[in-house]
């Protein structure tokens, strides 16, 4: 299975996530300008896949040579503001820069390396958790946007955690919230669980609390954009209700992450900065106007969760936060 995104003839090559699930096609970015604009387009997106593209486009403007390498880093940190790995990407591979382009891509190149063994094992210890925090089995499990194998390098975070569960036949199936308005959900994570055999059922993100309502989910599970010291988390807008509606029906919530999402110069989810995107994204559907043409829009890409309303945040290192809910108080059906 080939990486979301790497390094192949001196480009970054991305699986263009705007053309899935009708056509799968690959991306070749050449220059810092195409990687920004890969970047705000959602060709790629997700937390941990935006660390490795931060990475990756410092280490294209450094082989590259000419501009300023520490310019094109600024531009690159600050093509979308919420997920922290994006700035700490950027910051890792700059930090080889007095050594040279080829050091500040072996440095991104780890970084890439790094990212699959570290989803993996963050996800191996999740479900462990998941599995503690519940009874039911074989699991409904609840996934929000896509937090999979294209979120990431490879492997994936949140939708990690299915793939442990489900090579050990424990997964019933998903209900995946289809993630208004790009539909991260219905396009992406649909996708990644058909390609992976996993049985599953797209709902309307509207969904998600009568299901809990009506005992169809035994967890929720999520990634993470950022990740404040406090366990406070950012992550596709509509998480903050879905762990209100988990916690109102006691549905274990947890959110898997690699440690790059954690921003410890946050005491708290507060200062977290949240992007705002273009009012078309709402206004229109596939090309199509659907509200009246002056309709005001609010459109935030994310929210923040605070921690008493998450079971637990798993990342490699095991349970970093959370309010440490454990118990599975559904009625079974
Ligand atoms: O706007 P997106 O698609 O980049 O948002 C992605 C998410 O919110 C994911 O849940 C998060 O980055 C975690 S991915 C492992």
């Amino acid at each position: 299975m080939r990486r979301t995104i790497d390094w192949v003839d001196g480009a970054v090559v991305v699986i263009d996530q705007t053309a899935l699930p009708g056509e799968y096609r690959l991306l070749t970015l050449r220059t810092v300008g195409e990687l920004v604009d890969a970047v705000k387009r959602l060709a790629v997106r997700g937390a941990p896949a935006l660390g490795a593209a931060g990475a990756l486009g410092v280490a294209l403007a450094a082989q590259r040579g000419g501009g300023d390498v520490r310019q094109d880093a600024e531009l690159i940190a600050h093509a979308r503001p919420t997920a922290v790995n994006l700035a700490w990407g950027v910051e890792r591979a700059l930090r080889k820069l007095d050594q040279g382009p080829d050091a500040v891509l072996a440095e991104a190149l780890d970084l890439l390396a790094e990212d699959e063994r570290l989803n993996e094992t963050a996800s191996r210890y999740a479900a462990e958790v998941v599995l503690g925090a519940t009874s039911r089995r074989p699991l409904r499990l609840l996934s929000h946007c896509n937090a999979g194998r294209l979120a990431t390098v490879g492997w994936g975070s949140a939708l990690g955690v299915v793939w442990h569960l489900h090579g050990r036949g424990l997964v019933e199936e998903v209900l995946v919230d289809e993630t208004r308005p790009l539909l991260q959900g219905a396009r992406l994570t649909a996708w990644e669980l058909a390609e992976a055999d996993v049985p599953y059922r797209v709902q309307p993100d509207g969904a998600a609390a009568a299901a809990m309502a009506r005992g169809l989910v035994d967890c929720v599970l999520v990634g993470a954009d950022r990740i404040a010291a406090n366990g406070d988390v950012a992550n596709k807008i509509g998480t903050y209700g879905l762990a209100i509606a988990a916690k109102h029906h006691g549905v274990p919530f947890v959110v898997v992450a690699p440690s790059s999402t954690v921003d410890s110069r946050l005491p708290d989810g507060t200062g977290i900065t949240i992007e705002e995107r273009d009012a078309r994204e709402l206004t229109h559907y596939a090309g199509v106007p659907v509200t009246p043409p002056d309709a005001g829009v609010f459109n935030p890409a994310f929210d923040v969760t605070p921690h008493d309303l998450i079971t637990a945040v798993v990342t490699e290192h095991g349970v970093f936060g959370g309010a440490g809910r454990s118990r599975d108080r559904r009625p079974s059906p």
